[in-house]
Parts: structure tokens; sequence; C-alpha cells
């Protein structure tokens, strides 16, 4: 009889190392890396070696901290490693059962390096991948050496003229001794390694679905400036009725915030760019978008979260029919599942095809329901999955993100147009507009309202 060992992934640490010379978007991919497993709810942390430099005291260094020959510095540099790596293992020991993939974010341009850490990983039972971000696109290394040269603590009181130059030596200091990694000396190892983003990518030796997943993500990341405009659908005679779910058509105030919606859009996207317009398969998101003179595309994974047997009702009679349900989505709104129905976790999942798309795309207008856009809100936003069933997405609010190297700008435009509120506050079965709830998630970059 032959015995198989069952392998559960959750047991199976990863550290994902990213390779690359300064300037090709490493903390950037590190970043999104976190925020999409963390949507997902895999715990994940990233490990910056930069920062832990500057913990140990290196905050201003200058291009020549960064030669290879430079046998103090060098030192630094390998205890700064050293330090994130110890860090990292006390974050995996933290929480065995949740804690699962860890980033070091640095140049690690060394096959030395290399071997250090994944002679290391092995020891204490962590799976290395390596992620390398190798690009020659002068345009991108440019705009990425003047946003480091602006925003990094390195630079902090140093005109920017002198930075970017300080910055260009410090990148020919790696250049003299980075090894890029390829199938023949690196055939052993698991890699990704993307060339000017996604032009062309070279995988080799992928081995667990987690890997595969975190594979595919970094495939659809684009980094073309664009927008995501996120609206709920124009008020509904359910809404107005107070119950949930259904596919009512538009109130008369619904049926004019589509008129105004056209308004909006074409006020803020440029005459020459491009708009998706994708909507769910439910009438009042369409209603909404039939005066939009672009592309439209309909989503069953854009429809509102199927309240089951409640679908219908108001929440006044969710608490009297199923006061235990009603109890218990308020102490835990993301995992609760409607009985028949689904949780915003379940919503979630299948959001996951659509955010991969968004990633694609460039400009995209999506057209959806309360639930759904709290979900697709969090995502941006790096919203923690508790809060994101709380956060506040009025009717006939425009909002626009532009997702940053480092966060999310957003911007609420009101249309101006009376609406019912369909925010339930916590501990009740009434509906109205949540003080505590707006604004009570992490904006990472944020922006005034506009009326
Ligand atoms: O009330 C509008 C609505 O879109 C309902 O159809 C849906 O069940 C609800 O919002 C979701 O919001 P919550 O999760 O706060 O109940
Ligand atoms: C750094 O010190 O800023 C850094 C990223 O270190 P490393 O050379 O180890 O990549």
């Amino acid at each position: 009889m032959v015995l198989h060992k069952i392998t559960n992934e959750k047991d199976i640490k990863l550290c994902v190392i990213m390779v690359g010379l300064p300037a090709r978007g490493k903390s950037f991919i590190s970043q999104k890396i976190v925020r999409y497993l963390s949507w997902l709810s895999i715990n994940c942390k990233c490990f910056n070696v930069g920062n832990y430099r500057r913990v140990l005291g290196v905050d201003n260094p200058k291009y020549g901290f960064f030669d290879f020959d430079n046998v103090n510095s060098y030192e630094i540099r390998e205890n700064a490693l050293k330090l994130a790596f110890e860090d990292m293992l006390s974050w995996f020991d933290s929480d065995l059962e949740n804690n699962q993939v860890a980033i070091i974010d640095a140049t690690n341009s060394t096959r030395a390096r290399r071997n250090w850490l994944i002679n290391n990983c092995q020891k204490n039972n962590v799976h290395p991948m390596f992620l390398e971000s190798w690009c020659d696109d002068k345009e991108t290394i440019m705009a990425n050496v003047k946003d480091i040269a602006t925003t990094s603590p390195d630079y902090d009181g140093m005109d920017l003229n002198t930075a970017e130059e300080d910055f260009m030596k410090r990148i020919e200091n790696y250049q003299n001794v980075y090894s890029t990694l390829n199938t023949t000396d690196d055939k052993d190892i698991t890699f990704v390694k993307l060339i000017n983003t996604s032009h062309e990518i070279i995988i080799n030796k992928i081995q667990t679905y987690l890997q595969s997943r975190i594979v595919f993500y970094v495939m659809n990341i684009r980094i073309k400036p664009k927008c995501i405009w996120l609206s709920r659908h124009g008020e509904s005679i359910y809404n107005v009725e107070q119950k949930i779910g259904g596919d009512s058509s538009l109130s008369e105030r619904g049926l004019k915030y589509s008129v105004k919606l056209k308004q909006l859009i074409q006020e803020n996207v440029k005459d020459n760019q491009e708009l998706s317009v994708w909507t769910s398969t439910l009438k009042r998101t369409q209603e909404t978008a039939q005066h939009l003179p672009y592309k439209k595309l309909e989503w069953k994974a854009l429809d509102e979260l199927d309240a089951g047997v409640c679908d219908g009702m108001t929440y006044e009679e969710i608490e009297e029919v199923y006061p235990e349900d009603f109890k218990a989505r308020d102490e835990d709104k993301y995992e609760y599942r409607y009985r028949g129905g689904e949780s915003y976790r379940d919503v979630v999942i299948r959001l996951e095809p659509v955010i991969m798309e968004l990633e694609r795309q460039e400009n995209v207008l999506i057209i959806t329901h309360q639930a759904v856009l709290r979900c697709i809100y969090a995502y941006f936003m790096n919203v923690p999955k508790e809060e994101s069933p709380w956060v506040s997405i009025p009717l006939h609010t425009l909002i626009k993100l532009e997702p940053r190297a480092y966060g999310t700008k957003v911007t609420r435009i009101k249309a101006n147009i009376p609406a019912v509120s369909t925010y339930k506050e916590k501990g009740t079965s009434h509906v109205g507009e949540s003080s505590s709830a707006k604004g009570s998630h992490n904006l990472l970059v944020n922006a005034p309202e506009i009326n």
C-alpha cells in the first residue's frame, strides 16, 4: 500500500523574494501583492530592507554607500537583510495558522545574496519564490527615479535634481554586480521574471496553487495611469420601499440620476479617452447606464449580494422574522451568509475575475450595488475586511479612483439629486447615513469631497 502524504498548503510558508535594480517598481509590485492577498483573506506582509537599513541609522546614504567594494557599508546592508529576515520569521511564528506569505522587498541583485536567502528559507521551512522585475524602458525607469527622489525618506530635504543624480549613480553601483535570473543558472529555483512589466514573462518551477495565483496576478498588472469610476445604480423603487435585493426599476429620482451621470462622466472624462461601462445583470444598473454613449458589458459577478430567504424584505421585517440571523449578521457582517444566499466573503470570491480584468483595463465605469461596491472599494483602498461591509457608499454619488504607485486617490462627486439612505447602522434596523462609517477606513490618499 502506498501512503500519500497530504500537504495542506496552509502549512507551507511562502517568502516572495523581490529581485531587481533600484527603480524597477519592486515596492509597487510588493504593495499590490499584499493588498490583493489581504483582500482574499490571505495574510501577507512586506519586509522592506531599506527600512531596516534606516533603522540601523543609515537614513540619508549617498550613492557611495551602495558601492559593493565598500566593506563597511556592505556589512550594514547585509545586517539590514538579516534583521528583515528575522522579523519575517517572527511574524510567521506569531500566527502559524494564518500568516502565510511574506515579501522581502530589496534588490537581491547577486547570486550570493539569493543563495543566502534560499538556504535560510530552507532551514526554516519557508518556501522561497523569486520575483524579478527587469526593465530597460527608459521612460518607466525615469518616472520611477523621479518618484523615488521625491518621496523616499533617503532624500528628505535634498533638492530634486541632486537627489535624482545621486539615485542614478546608486543604480550604477548595483548594475556593476547585478545578475538577472535565467532558466540555465537558476533552473532549480522557483521564479517569475517580469520583463518590462508584462511584455514578456518567464516562469520557472511554480509548484503550488498559491504561487500560481500570485504569478497570475502579477501577469495582469499594468502601470499605465488610469481611472476607475464607481457608482451605485440610481435610487430604485425597492430602495424607496426600504426593501433589499429584488430586481426593481429606478424611481423618478433614480432616472434623473441616470441623466446626470452622463453629464458627470462627460465633464470628467476627456473626449478622446476610451471608457468601458460595466453593469450587473439587474435592471436598476442597466437603466442607470442607459444614456451613456460607451461600450457596455454585463457581469453576473456584479449582481448584488444575494440575501437568500430575506430577498425582498425590509431590515425591520428581517429582525422580526429571523431575529437570530439579524443579530449574527451585525456581529460578523463579513462572514455572515444569508440562509440560501451569500456573505461578503462569498462576494469577494466571485469578484476576483472582475478585479483581475480591472487590473488589465484602462478606464472603466462600474455601475453596481451597495455590497458589491464596498468589496471593490475595499480592494483599491486597502480597507480591512471586517470594516468593509460598513463603508458608506451613498446613492447618487460618483466615486473616482486613481490608482497611484503607493496608494489610491479617491474623489467623491455628488450628483445633488436627493435619494433615500440605505445605510443600516450596526445594532438597529433603521436606515440612515452613518457619520461614523464615513472615512472610517484607511484612505491611502484621500481627497476632499466635491459637491
Ligand atoms: O439596500 C440596498 C442593498 O443593495 C440591498 O439590495 C442589499 O441587500 C444591501 O444593500 C446590502 O447592504 P448591507 O450589507 O448593508 O445590508
Ligand atoms: C536599501 O538599503 O535601500 C536596499 C534596498 O538594500 P539592498 O541593497 O539590500 O537591496
